[in-house]
């Protein structure tokens, strides 16, 4: 329904706008500048620090514009002598206990209150009192404190509390002595960062990056996140070829995530320059021998003469390459038409944690993007674990619910964090997501499923009925729980609830890596391997492996011995892994941010990777390295180093990416959707009978879990890359509080580093 219109006039000019929409926002977008530093978009309304005022006809006093909704004949004025007077007020009162220390403040530059007060220029100070002192301390790990320079728009404990679901930091105190603080004064929260990002002074700091830069001194790259599928856009800041941060503060970037990022976006990055990276090209001679370090030349002709020479021997068939969904289409790509074109193997596949395959097969309805989670009227979730392994859509899905009065129902057989603000929380058996599932499709298999999932059988009805009656987008989210067949059955849900018109369905499958849906897409989760099936012919039909990346724990858990029984292994990598432990060569790869490239997150956009520092040492792109490998077996790719030219292949042979070019990917504020084709009603009774077959044997006696999951047991476990992040080992190990808040917590703990790489779900 077209929302109604009403006329407002501002500063003499009429504008017709939406009726009941922010004046503030009104006046921004339509050229009035209003200052303001409370008000944040999205964010439940403070209305305290009273910059945003204007004058609005008929009110007898200056009027906050953050809590004046538009009404039709409004007028108003933003600038005149009464306002600036009025503002100028405010500021005055803001800075009474402001330190002014901009030189030595890691904000200035890129500080909201030093550019309001450059703006406006000769602001008078007439306080002549002392100013409150604090020292500046630790919160935690990641997040430092300089608590006078506080202006108490309290945008942090907003966000802490409705985009993370966490109220960790509050105000105390009181009148001028009220700080930001955090109760009993260690902040053991997901150590996302959002309250740094969106604090409009020096207050809140990166505890990592602090006084290492100042912002004028980086080059800015706006590029995407290399760990959950959310892909989060960000802005890393690079200096001499270091990357030194990674921000999403939105004057540099306008992407899907807004200022959010999570942990891994906004503090794993050290890992790109750290000093265990590859450095050059390895060969390992003889088997059981060391590897040794070659030039590129040696390295490329070696590994072309191995391959050549179990291609002769063995077949094609017998060399299987193996991609990655940490890595970007282009290189992905470009393993997949090596594997096709140069050696010509049918033994290809990503060491993904499960395939979508069978979900996009027989997908029935679009998929949701970011904004469509926000604005939801209904949230449905089997299974998963979004606020630890897709922390924006956790994001999102809390903020549906808290600032949109979306219905969340979550189905899982553990009380994830996400229950605080679900509506209804289905507590089924671990292992009976699939039965859940058959319970959505169809009525009459409530029953059975209620016995089999331990719950009673009104809860699904509840269930079935706040689908039906919701008026406005109902989205269904789905986690790696679920089997081939329940996956293509939740495909089809939307038929089985017949149409309404107001009612759309949309899906948000939750894939676990940065590129998965990308892998997806390409076709190597489609393959005729899986990643273990590839491990486990090793040795057998598979005489050798090419691998960019490297296999995942649970791939390699069974399989300890595979890799050494392979005649010939070539991994590139950045670092040193359980993979390339029996490798004959290994390549240095470059990381993320030493790209240029795409990722496909799981709204589907493919997003722009751009080359943010050079290589490091001689790593060189995973596509670059496929491509040099296949030049020396005489297989041109004709790619002429270029990545967009890879891309322009892509799109030419991936349907879904038919039109996807470099220069319609310029704008992160508008990522392009793979079109994923909607299939027809199909008849699901062989799958339906799988489940049901699956169901029958289940159990009924399985013990659910009780216990809610301690907040960043997913996030915070130090994996290959995350594990080159000190504070990651402090997080891990519970976040100690150290003796003094006053010196980093680096400096007081020592982290027993052998506990590191204890089962990381994602391997990151
Ligand atoms: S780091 Fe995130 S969760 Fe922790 S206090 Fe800040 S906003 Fe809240
Ligand atoms: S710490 Fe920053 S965001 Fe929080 S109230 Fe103070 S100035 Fe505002
Ligand atoms: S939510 Fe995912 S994409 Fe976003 S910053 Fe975190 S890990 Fe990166
Ligand atoms: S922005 Fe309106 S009162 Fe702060």
């Amino acid at each position: 329904m077209a929302a109604e219109k009403v006329k407002v006039t501002i500063n003499g000019q009429v504008y017709e706008v939406e009726k009941g929409r922010p004046l503030i926002d009104v006046c921004r977008e339509n050229g009035h500048a209003i200052p303001s530093f409370c008000y944040y978009s999205d964010l439940a309304l403070q209305a305290s620090c009273r910059m945003c005022l204007v004058r609005i006809e008929k009110m007898p006093k200056l009027q906050t514009s953050c809590t004046i909704t538009c009404t039709d004949g409004m007028v108003v004025t933003t600038q005149s002598e009464e306002i600036e007077k009025a503002q100028r007020g405010m500021v005055e009162f803001l800075l009474a206990n402001h330190p002014l220390d901009c030189p030595v403040c890691d904000r200035g530059g890129e500080c909201e209150l030093q550019e309001m007060v450059f703006d406006w220029g000769g602001l008078e100070e007439r306080f002549t009192e002392r100013k409150n002192y604090y020292p500046e301390k630790f919160l935690s790990p990641m997040v430092a404190n300089d608590s006078q320079r506080c202006i108490l728009c309290k945008r942090c404990t907003r966000v802490c509390d409705e985009w993370m679901g966490e109220d960790a930091i509050e105000a105390g105190g009181r009148g001028v002595n009220t700080v930001i603080g955090t109760y009993g004064g260690w902040l053991n929260c997901s150590q996302c960062g959002n309250c740094i990002e969106v604090c409009p002074t020096g207050t809140l700091l990166d505890a990592t990056y602090r006084h290492q830069t100042r912002p004028w001194e980086l080059s800015r790259t706006v590029s995407t996140c290399a760990f959950c599928s959310d892909g989060c856009q960000l802005s890393l800041g690079s200096r001499a070829g270091q990357l030194m941060r990674a921000v999403a503060r939105d004057r540099y970037v306008n992407g899907l995530n807004g200022e959010f990022l999570c942990i891994k976006g906004r503090f794993a990055h050290p890992f790109v320059n750290h000093e265990e990276r590859l450095r050059t090209p390895l060969i390992r001679y003889k088997k059981g021998g060391k590897l040794i370090p070659a030039t590129w030349d040696e390295a490329i002709r070696y590994t072309a003469s191995k391959l050549e020479t179990v291609a002769n021997a063995t077949g094609p068939d017998s060399i299987g390459v193996v991609g990655s969904p940490r890595l970007t289409n282009e290189a992905n790509y470009a393993l997949l038409k090596f594997a096709r074109e140069v050696v010509g193997t049918d033994n290809y596949t990503a060491t993904d944690a499960f395939s979508l395959a069978p979900f996009f097969e027989n997908i029935a309805a679009p998929l949701a993007t970011h904004r469509d989670i926000r604005h939801a009227k209904t949230l449905v979730l089997i299974g998963g674990e979004p606020e630890e392994l897709q922390p924006l859509t956790g994001k999102q899905m809390r903020q549906a619910v808290r600032n949109g009065g979306a219905k969340l129902i979550i189905i899982n057989s553990t009380p994830i964090r996400l229950i605080h603000r679900a509506t209804q929380f289905v507590h089924i058996r671990p292992g009976s997501e699939d039965t859940a599932v058959l319970a959505l499709m169809n009525e009459a298999n409530i029953e059975t499923a209620a016995r089999k999932m331990g719950i009673e059988t009104g809860e699904f009805e509840t269930v079935r009925r706040t689908i039906e009656e919701t008026e406005g987008d109902c989205i269904i989210m789905f986690g790696g729980e679920l089997s081939p067949a329940a996956q293509k059955v939740v495909a089809q849900l939307p038929f089985s609830f017949g149409e309404k018109e107001k009612r759309r369905f949309l899906f948000h499958p939750l894939p676990l890596y940065n590129n998965s849906l990308g892998v997806h897409d390409l076709g190597l989760m489609s393959s005729r391997v899986t990643a273990s099936e590839m491990l486990d012919a090793a040795g057998e039909s598979v005489r050798a492996l090419y691998v960019a990346g490297s296999f995942l724990p649970q791939h390699l858990a069974g399989h300890e011995e595979a890799l050494s029984k392979l005649d010939f292994l070539v991994v590139q990598e950045l670092f040193e892994t359980e993979t390339t432990r029996y490798a004959d060569v290994v390549f240095p790869a470059a990381s993320f941010a030493e790209v240029d490239g795409t990722f496909t997150n799981n709204d589907g956009f493919v997003q722009r990777l751009r080359q943010s520092i050079p290589p490091v040492h001689q790593s060189k792109p995973d596509w670059v390295i496929t491509a040099m490998i296949a030049d020396a077996l005489d297989a041109s790719f004709g790619f002429q180093m270029s990545a967009s030219a890879v891309l322009r292949e892509i799109a030419e042979r991936v349907p879904a990416y038919r039109g996807i070019r470099y220069p319609i990917l310029k704008d992160e504020s508008k990522p392009a959707q793979a079109k994923y084709p909607l299939a027809d009603r199909r008849d699901m009774t062989p799958e339906i009978e799988d489940l049901r077959s699956r169901v029958s044997k289940l159990g009924e006696t399985a013990e659910k879990f009780t216990e809610t999951p301690r907040v960043g047991h997913e996030l915070f476990k130090p994996g290959t890359l995350t594990g080159k992040v000190p504070q990651f080992h402090l997080l891990a190990a519970g976040n100690p509080e150290p003796p003094s808040v006053l010196v980093s917590p680096l400096y007081q703990i020592t982290i027993d580093k052998d506990s590191r790489r204890a089962a990381v779900a994602t391997g990151d």
